[in-house]
């Protein structure tokens, strides 16, 4: 099962849901593998993992083509495991463009990852390059945070117009799990208008609960912490994420359901 977190704008809360998420999930026993393919790799850096030179990364693996598997680094969360990006993923982008199928390298690269792991969370780039675009035809289901500090309309149309052109140019599902509202203030004015907005335009496919504005999640990377290690069960940030963790395995288990039902009535 693989799971990309992405949207093409920065700061909307990307990595610190893929971090938590990975974490989350890893805490209840799933086997769980964080792959970061933002160059700036702060999915790696939040996780205290440090790529030195000769390490291979995420990155040599995309350029030659190697089992991801090979670069699985451990993490302080036991069951998480992280495939780091380092440096010259800011290459990569440009030398995939002259790749075989270039859209489908990473897919490739996680074929034997995939069967010894529960879950795979992609963690993606600020905006659409072919390392991006790899990561959404690799996927089974996409978690979309959105910022509700601004209004995120413009963008966000753009982002599922790519969707719908990927899904049929490329013939993957490439299905939207659920838009996450994160850095949800209720006092502010904005926060309510956002999620008006989005509640009319996405109903049922924004995830319930939100992820609150809690600067927490700005100071747990810096000490190379998730939240679930920088805060107390009871803490704000770990709550919000208990909650994501949650609901997304409902979801998962109830697309499941419709998948079964749907094959058993195309056999009958
Ligand atoms: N719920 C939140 N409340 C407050 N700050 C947050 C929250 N989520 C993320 N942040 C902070 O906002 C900034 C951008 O978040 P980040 O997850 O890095 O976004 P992206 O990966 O989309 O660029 C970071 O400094 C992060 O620590
Ligand atoms: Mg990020």
């Amino acid at each position: 099962m693989i799971l990309c977190v992405a949207n093409q704008k920065g700061g909307v809360g990307k990595t610190t849901t893929a971090v938590n998420l990975s974490a989350g999930l890893a805490r209840r026993g799933h086997k769980v593998l964080l792959v970061d393919l933002d160059i700036q790799g702060s999915a790696t850096a939040s996780l205290g993992i440090q790529v030195k030179e000769g390490d291979a990364s995420v990155a040599e693996c995309l350029t030659a083509e190697r089992q991801i598997e090979h670069v699985l680094r451990e993490t302080a969360t036991p069951n998480l495991f992280l495939a780091p990006a380092g440096e010259s993923l800011a290459a990569v982008d440009l030398q995939l463009a002259s790749a075989m199928a270039r859209e489908e390298v990473l897919t490739r690269c996680l074929e034997t990852v995939t069967e010894k792991v529960d879950y795979i969370v992609i963690d993606t780039a600020p905006y659409l390059g072919l390392l991006t675009m790899n990561a959404l035809v690799s996927s089974d289901h996409l978690i979309v945070p959105v910022c509700c500090e601004y209004l995120p309309i413009l963008g966000l149309k753009l982002f599922t117009e790519t969707l719908e052109r990927i899904r049929t140019r490329m013939r993957v599902p490439c299905h939207v799990l659920g838009y996450l509202l994160t850095m949800y203030d209720r006092r502010e004015r904005i926060t309510a208008e956002v999620e008006a907005i989005l509640r009319r335009k996405f109903g049922a496919e924004i995830f319930e609960h939100p992820i609150r504005v809690n600067t927490r999640h700005k100071a747990s990377p810096s000490h190379r912490k998730t939240i679930y290690e920088f805060e107390s069960s009871r803490g704000k940030g770990v709550v919000d994420y208990e909650r994501l963790v949650t609901e997304v395995l409902q979801r998962l288990a109830a697309v499941a359901t419709v998948e079964t039902a749907a094959d058993t009535f195309a056999q009958a």
